[in-house]
């Protein structure tokens, strides 16, 4: 499945993957797409280190880093990290810290043992750090594409990019927000649908990849339910030139989930893919969990904005997971989940979605013959 834009990266199939798991991007870029290592939990220390470990085994082909510079935002541009960490700790609520603590005492979680940090609760989602990410993104050499969410991506930041030869792209759920992201001179469009696991908007795939496709005269990869050869061919032919995928990864072998999570993706149907500001408080989809239902539950407090929910909830997070509380524990996924079955290796996945496009494709002349 090869179009110009995947022939403009020097790729043999237009799938693109998102993953935070720099294994997931090495197996990918190795068979044929073109693997996107997710920044957003790294600091920029890790950030270096991983794209080390990828160019030890990439063998010079191409890949891209996805970092997440918000258009709205509690952070504040330009702030020092320690600065602003302090500040946007004062802003949570006694009242949402002690819902939080309610919610683990319900179900005994414990404590962390004493000793024993939880993960950083403010991620590199705030315009110092995405910006570090960016520079230090550029410096590599087999880096070739920048990837931003949630909003376009400041005019001066595409512009580092093209000064060092490296192309742009932004993810969108909405036709007028993609014309704004072509104003900044955005490469690739993103067009995603609400089916996606992460951050989404209201329309579905089908709808808003042939808008946006008919909207802008740039290249746009169609995202969001995208995990079969079947649907990559639909997305074509909606006018997409290849497919950005997330959620379908998290069932592969490389990504190194807990046994747990793996049996809930495959207990799950695609309804138990939720809309949900629990997570990061803007809307993103994710399984449902007894913690989401909490959080959804209007008599509750209302999840605070980004990245403040993010940062109230980091430390319960780590205690539920640490705990195997099973029906507190998620992840963000897509409605995809629902036709998960077995954990296998990306190039497994990608072998079989090869095929599933050659058979796809080939049956169509005939389906159109017989109607
Ligand atoms: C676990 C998970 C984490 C995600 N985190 C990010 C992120 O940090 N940055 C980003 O641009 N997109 C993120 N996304 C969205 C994906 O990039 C992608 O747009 C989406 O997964 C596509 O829809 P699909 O899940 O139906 O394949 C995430 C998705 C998942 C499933």
């Amino acid at each position: 499945m090869r179009t110009d834009l995947s022939d403009s990266f020097g790729i043999d199939f237009a799938l693109f993957a998102f993953n935070y798991q720099p294994d997931v991007v090495i197996e990918v870029c190795k068979a044929g797409g073109l693997g996107v290592l997710g920044a957003v939990r790294f600091t920029p220390k890790e950030l270096s280190e991983a794209l080390d470990y990828i160019e030890a085994n990439i063998g010079g082909r191409p890949y891209g880093v996805d970092v997440v510079m918000p258009a709205k935002t509690e952070a504040v541009a330009g702030m020092e990290v320690g600065e602003m960490h302090d500040m946007l700790e004062k802003m949570i609520p006694q009242e949402h810290r002690d819902f939080v603590e309610s919610v683990l005492d319900k179900y005994d979680v414990p404590k962390l043992p004493s000793g024993e940090e939880s993960t950083r609760d403010l991620l590199s989602w705030n315009d110092t750090e995405a910006r570090e990410q960016v520079s230090i993104s550029l410096e590599r050499p087999d880096v070739k594409l920048i990837v931003n969410a949630l909003g376009p991506p400041p005019v001066d930041v595409v512009q580092q990019a093209h000064q060092a030869g490296v192309r742009v792209a932004a993810l969108t759920g909405r036709k007028d927000h993609a014309l704004k992201q072509v104003a900044n001179d955005v490469d690739i469009i993103v067009a995603q649908g609400t089916e996606a696991g992460g951050h989404s908007g209201e329309i579905a795939t089908m709808v808003l990849v042939p808008e946006i496709v008919d909207a802008i005269s740039r290249p746009v990869l169609a995202a969001g339910g995208i995990g079969s050869g079947r649907q990559v061919a639909a997305a074509l032919s909606l006018g997409a030139q290849g497919v950005w995928t997330g959620s379908m990864w998290l069932n592969t072998v490389e990504c190194g989930q807990s046994d747990i999570m793996y049996k809930k993706f495959h207990e799950a149907g695609s309804q138990d893919a939720v809309r949900s500001r629990a997570y990061t408080g803007k809307p993103a989809r994710q399984l449902r969990t007894e913690w989401t239902d909490a959080w959804d539950d209007p008599s509750t407090p209302a999840p605070l904005g980004m990245p403040l929910q993010f940062m109230l909830c980091a430390e319960a997070q780590d205690r539920i997971r640490r705990a195997g509380k099973e029906e507190l524990m998620g992840t963000p996924i897509g409605q995809l989940v629902g036709s998960f079955s077995e954990v296998r290796t990306v190039a497994e996945v990608i072998a079989t979605m090869k095929a599933d496009y050659e058979k796809a494709v080939a049956s169509l002349p005939r389906l159109s013959t017989n109607a």
